[in-house]
């Protein structure tokens, strides 16, 4: 396994790795590596003759007062899990080479109106800055396919459009979201709650899945006789909760009905601790 944070060295080695008829699959990561990531870099190794992960974490994706400095970074386990997992290059590039004036200065690509709902309500700019990064690492890179993961559908979606949008000819691919015993997404994030904030976490994917049902049951009904509830028990249990809603699953819009495929997102605090998931739910047809 190829390892390389120098940049202008990469085209060398990716050249090397490349030859005529090989595809490259792609999986950007902010390292802190768990089985989520994994399975994403399994379907890459699935789907292409080259594996190619970046390890980055973008700054200009974290707003000042977030936890980029506290960000986990534990790069030399994640580069034992990628050569077990039989990636063939890992892309570790410096702060000073994505963004030699500093990410304040950068273009932004901006996606609106996906961009702008839900995550991008609550965090401003922060598409921006997974947009900007991805469109980099992808120049970079240059994969014939990239994944993503479910786990973040908003990203997932985004990254679509960004693509579509820009006419770049990478097939966006993803992966369903991985998930602990007791129903919590995997996240880097996870391991900041408290034993006591992780006992109750789980409960944010038993309400995803108890509305989902619920709306699924009762397709006529308004949504929010059963969403607005549902959230109220999430406050009550100790959730400080950003958004639970439901939303069409390829534009984002607000539904109010089954009719179209939808997905259930919610984002919710557990003191310090911000964690997001997601329900995709079929229309009734
Ligand atoms: P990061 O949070 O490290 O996630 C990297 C990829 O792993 C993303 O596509 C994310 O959706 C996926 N992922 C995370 N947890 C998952 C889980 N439990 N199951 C399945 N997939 C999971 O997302 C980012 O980094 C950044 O925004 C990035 C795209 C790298 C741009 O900086």
């Amino acid at each position: 396994m190829i390892v390389v944070s120098d940049t202008a060295a990469l085209e060398e080695h990716l050249s090397a790795l490349r030859d005529r008829a090989s595809r490259v699959a792609f999986v950007p990561t902010m390292g802190n590596l768990h089985e989520g990531h994994l399975a994403l870099v399994h379907q890459a190794r699935a789907a292409a003759d080259v594996v190619v992960v970046s390890i980055f974490v973008n700054p200009m994706q974290f707003a000042a007062h977030e936890d980029l400095d506290t960000y986990p970074r534990t790069l030399d386990d994640d580069l034992s899990a990628l050569r077990k997992a039989g990636v063939d290059l890992v892309l570790t590039p410096s702060t000073d080479d994505i963004y030699p004036d500093g990410s304040a200065q950068h273009t932004a690509i901006h996606v609106p109106e996906l961009g702008d709902a839900l995550c991008g309500k609550d965090r401003p700019g922060h598409f921006d800055g997974v947009c900007t990064v991805v469109y980099k690492l992808f120049q970079l890179v240059e994969p014939d396919i990239a994944v993503f993961g479910e786990k973040d559908l908003q990203q997932l979606l985004i990254i679509k459009k960004m693509v579509a949008d820009l006419s770049l000819p990478i097939d966006i691919q993803s992966g369903p979201t991985q998930r602990a015993g007791d129903g919590l997404a995997l996240s880097s994030r996870n391991q900041y709650l408290s034993a006591s904030a992780r006992a109750l976490a789980p409960l944010l994917w038993q309400t995803l899945q108890s509305c989902g049902a619920a709306l699924m049951a009762t397709p006529a009904h308004q949504p929010a006789s059963i969403i607005d509830p549902a959230k109220a028990e999430l406050e009550r249990a100790g959730f400080e909760v950003d958004y639970l809603e439901l939303r069409e699953i390829s534009t984002l819009q607000r539904v109010d009905n089954m009719d179209q495929d939808c997905a259930l997102f919610v984002a919710a605090r557990l003191g310090e601790t911000r964690l997001i998931d997601n329900i995709q739910l079929a229309a009734r047809r």
